[in-house]
Order: structure tokens, then sequence, then C-alpha cells
């Protein structure tokens, strides 16, 4: 029997433009995406004599079959390598939030595309492995690379960006969900007014200059909310700003919201801040 358990890192938009509808009902996106020490932890295991999959989400209401982009994963590899797992279990201890705009389902995909390439060893290059992560979805290729990177066309195309410095991250979910499709239905491409200078976020991050980065923050998705649902974005935003962050935003399809902060201290203020109010708030760093 193999067996290989990886974190599943989270990951953040810096900055996420919509560049226009695509006729296959998707979007072209650019964007500046983040992992962070907000992680999932996945265990593989293979050969397990079985023949069969199964996915133990500890407890979490997902689903433990062929939806699960998890099992997803599993199946993209075996169907593109020709590798048989010889029974395979999927063990997900769940940390990020689900509909959070974190990529938490990526990520876990992400985490089993990593973990099968190790135990059963094909030849295969980590853009390969990236390309059949884009089948499972759109998130997953970043996940699967990590670190800092810009991500066009429908999130597959990857370029490396210089790290984010070292920083606090201060994330907070309101108690609502936004699903992802919903949200890309609201959007008129030709109506959005802000759009994010990706060209300067990269000049900052090139720079290590957290403080430019911070004011580069910027997320389309901010613009289509619903006015309850944007009184809620921005009551975090600001009391991330006022506590000391240098920049927030939401993150993806939302709802999470995040700030980045210098001193450890405001942070942790920040945090408590929020915690009186918010169930879902987390302390991260950048990885
Ligand atoms: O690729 P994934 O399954 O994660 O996408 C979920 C949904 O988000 C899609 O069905 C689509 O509605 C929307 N989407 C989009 N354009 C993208 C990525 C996702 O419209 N680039």
């Amino acid at each position: 029997m193999g067996e290989l358990t990886l974190k599943a890192p989270a990951k953040l938009n810096l900055t996420l433009d919509i560049l226009r509808r695509r006729e296959d009902g998707y979007h072209d996106l650019r964007m500046v995406m983040q992992s962070i020490s907000l992680c999932d932890t996945v265990t593989v295991r293979t050969e397990t004599g079985g023949g069969g999959m199964t996915v133990d989400c500890g407890g979490a209401p997902l689903p433990a079959g062929p939806e699960n982009l998890a099992w997803k994963a599993a199946a993209a590899f075996f169907a593109a390598t020709g590798c048989s797992g010889g029974g395979v279990e999927l063990v997900l201890q769940k940390r990020i939030p689900a509909q959070a705009g974190m990529a938490g389902g990526s990520a876990d995909a992400a985490a089993v595309l990593r973990a099968l390439k190790a135990l059963c060893r094909p030849a295969l290059s980590g853009e390969e492995l990236e390309k059949i992560g884009a089948k499972v979805g759109s998130d997953v290729p970043f996940c699967v690379r990590g670190g800092t990177a810009l991500a066009e066309g429908r999130g597959e195309r990857l370029h490396d960006f210089s790290p984010l410095p070292a920083c606090w991250i201060v994330l907070c979910k309101p108690n609502f969900g936004l699903p992802t499709p919903a949200l890309f239905a609201r959007v008129r491409v030709e109506a959005l007014c802000r759009h994010p200078d990706t060209g300067a976020m990269e000049a900052a991050l090139a720079a290590g200059d957290l403080c430019a980065a911070g004011r580069q923050l910027c997320n389309v998705f901010e613009e289509v909310l619903t006015p309850e649902e944007r009184f809620e974005i921005e009551k975090i935003e600001n009391s991330l700003r006022k506590n000391g962050a240098l920049g927030a935003a939401m993150t993806g399809s939302g709802p999470t919201v995040f700030g980045l902060f210098s001193r450890e201290r405001e942070a942790r203020q920040a945090e408590k801040t929020l915690k009186a109010e918010y169930s879902q708030v987390f302390l991260a760093n950048p990885i």
C-alpha cells in the first residue's frame, strides 16, 4: 500500500479581472493568485486492494462520491496516465470554508493530483499535471502549482510572479455563501467600472513592496454584489482597514474578505475585532 499526506493550501485573489464572456459559457479572466497557509490536509492511499475509490470528508457536509472534486481529480489522473490505483482511499480534513472564494475544493483536487504523481510515478511534467487539473476545475492548475502567479484564460494559463512579501493576512467569511456560477451570471463585462491594474500589482510584487500591493487589491466581483451583500463586505473591509490593513478586498467569487498587514500585533487585533461578530475568521501567511 502507498500512502501520502499533503497540505492543500487555500488561495487568495490579489486581483481578479473579467475580460470577456466566451462562447463556451466560461469567462476569460486575469487574476493574480496567492497561496496561503490556511489549508486542508489530504491523505491519499493507493493499492488498498478493493479496486474502487472512497472519499472520507471527515464529517464535513460535502459529497463523498464522484461529485467531489478530489474524486474527480483522481479519476482524471487515472484516465490521463493509464495508471491504476489498485483501490484508492481519499481522506480530507477540511479547514478551508466551502463557497468562500478560497478554492477549497480545487485545493483538495490539486493535492490529490500531486500525491498520485508521487505515489504512482508516471512520466509526467508539472505542466502536464496542471493540464489534468484544468479538466477538473478552473482553479485547479494554480492550486497544483502554488505560490504567486498570474492566471489567465479560464484560469489555466499560469505565469509565475514574484511572491507577496512576508505579511499577516486576516480573512473573514460572512455568514452567507456565494455560488460561483450564480455570481458569474450577474456580470455584464461592459458595465464593469473599476478594473484592477494588473501591471501595477506585478510591479509592486517585483519590488517586494507590500504597501503598494495592498493598494492594488481589486476584485471586479465586488461590483455585482447586491446592496445587502455589499454592505456586509464593505463593513468587514472597513474593520480591517481601521485595524491597520494596508489593503482589503474580497477573494474570488466571495464572500470571504481579507486584509494584508505588515505587523502581527495589528493583524491579531483585527482578527479579535472580527471574531466578536463573525464565526469564520482566520489568520494566515502567504506561502
Ligand atoms: O471551472 P469550474 O468548474 O471551477 O467553474 C465553475 C463555474 O464558474 C463555471 O461553470 C462557470 O459558470 C464559472 N466560470 C466562468 N469562467 C471561468 C471560470 C469559471 O464563467 N473562467
